[in-house]
């Protein structure tokens, strides 16, 4: 029977059943092919016909069901983000722009979890095993018992899986080289991405083997990105970082088994990633002159506090338009603060260019930031320098009012730890009773302003 095409686009993984240039769902450009969508036959299931005349055997809430323990990563920043470690059965898709370390922390994962006498199974599919294996070298981990393979047919995988002693852990490095023959598309197209993370999602839970998969985040349509198997896995975590900065951080964006706002932050040395267990004094390393336009802001990451930089600039515009640059931040919330500076403060920066940047590439969205952002802004604008050795935090509503935010207590208490001496946050917060640091409370922008400007 020959199948019917449709047109599938590789970002959003949106399908439609006529070709266009753009995708009408994700806006993307040139990322829509023509792909031949056959039911998955996944090998080894059972006629769908038979299993539709038994009735299902129904359970309780109440039901006994054997726990097994989760496996320790060695890493305690990826303990952390997964929730206490990998649940056996379970699939992890990990993300990442090209570049960033994914099979650098994937081959430590690997080591860790070998060396503590699990059978670990390792599928490279971009790279012959001995590129691997001196990357395993480089690491310092070439005598972890990783069984490692160079394949990206899925059959070929899923029979290795299925004999010897069941793996504990499988990493599929990446998703998108691995093809079935029982779909007829290319290798990294929707349609092969889904049967394949399908299969060996099956294969997982029905024998406990947690398996991990690499996906490579891509800006063009030439092959389906993570986004496409999101739904299908149980944790979904992303490597963040800016390749020449030395930082990663690992945030969960989608967790069954655990907290999704939590991150981890790692630093890329020589010799692979090494796990920092305090952020804060880290973001905040190379922060040496202490010009107008910068500020720090004592933020929350999940349930640890993070202290980072936040530097804006700010230019009369050459043209028209005025640019407003953001990286790290929304540059919704940017604008926002931008109009009640001007509705609010009389600070009017309709004819300047507007640069923000949240130091060591880490991405912040917390409301909390607002106050911070704005102090940054004030501070480049007016070419003052903010107070000394001072943290800043809090949420500014569109009356240019400051609003409570939640953890103060850790905010100011990490703060003090870093040696800082002030803090203004938002008035009417009663939490931190038994800090040194000097609180300086705040209700309106304006009292921001007027603090920067004498
Ligand atoms: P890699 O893990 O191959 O990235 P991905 O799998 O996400 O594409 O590693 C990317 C970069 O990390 C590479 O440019 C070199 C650097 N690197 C180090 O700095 N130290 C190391 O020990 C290793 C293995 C890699
Ligand atoms: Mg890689």
């Amino acid at each position: 029977m020959a199948s019917k095409a449709t047109y599938s686009c590789q970002n959003c993984g949106n399908v439609t059943n006529q070709w266009a240039g753009k995708c009408g769902a994700c806006n993307e450009w040139n990322t829509i092919i023509e792909e031949r969508a056959e039911p998955i036959a996944v090998t080894g299931q059972k006629k769908a016909s038979s299993r539709a005349q038994s009735s299902l055997e129904l359970e309780t809430f109440d039901g006994q069901d054997q726990i097994i323990a989760r496996y320790d990563t060695g890493f305690g920043e990826l303990d952390l983000v997964t929730g206490g470690g990998l649940v056996p059965g379970s699939a992890i898709l990990v993300g990442g722009d090209p570049g960033i370390g994914k099979s650098t922390l994937l081959t430590q994962l690997a080591a860790n979890v070998a060396n503590k006498g699990q059978r670990v199974l390792y599928f490279s599919g971009e790279e012959a095993t001995a590129q691997v294996r001196l990357r395993a070298n480089r690491l310092g981990v070439k005598k972890a018992p990783v069984e490692l393979a160079a394949e990206t047919n899925l059959e070929a995988i899923l029979a290795t899986i299925r004999t010897g002693k069941a793996p504990s852990l499988c990493i599929i490095d990446s998703i998108q080289t691995l093809w079935t023959q029982t779909v007829e598309a290319a290798p990294g197209t929707v349609t092969q991405l889904r049967a394949t993370t399908h299969a060996l999602i099956r294969q997982a839970k029905k024998t406990n083997c947690c398996v991990v998969f690499v996906g490579h985040v891509t800006k063009d349509g030439a092959i389906a990105g993570p986004k496409v198997i999101e739904h299908m896995v149980d944790t979904v975590l992303y490597f963040e970082g800016e390749r020449g900065a030395q930082f990663r951080i690992l945030r969960a964006q989608k967790n069954r088994f655990g907290p999704t706002d939590e991150i981890g932050v790692f630093e890329m040395r020589e010799s692979g990633l090494k796990e920092v267990t305090n952020p804060s004094a880290l973001f905040l390393s190379n922060r040496n002159e202490k010009g107008p336009g910068t500020c720090v802001f004592a933020g929350i990451e999940g349930t640890r506090p993070v202290l980072v930089e936040i530097q804006a600039l700010v230019a009369p515009s050459p043209f028209g338009t005025p640019r407003r640059a953001v990286i790290g931040w929304d540059t919704g919330r940017l604008n926002m603060l931008l109009a009640v500076l001007e509705a609010r403060c009389g600070i009017v920066l309709g004819k300047h260019d507007v640069y923000l940047n949240i130091a060591g590439g880490i991405k912040i969205n917390e409301p909390a930031t607002d106050m911070a952002a704005a102090a940054a802004l004030i501070s480049a604008f007016t070419g003052n320098v903010l107070p000394d050795e001072s943290v800043f935090f809090g949420e500014v509503s569109l009356s240019g009012g400051i609003r409570r935010v939640s953890h103060v207590d850790q905010r100011t208490r990490e703060a003090e730890k870093l040696g800082f001496a002030d803090c203004y946050l938002p008035a009417n917060t009663s939490e931190n009773t038994n800090v040194t640091i000097r609180c300086h409370p705040i209700t309106h922008l304006s009292q921001i302003v007027k603090i920067i400007s004498t």
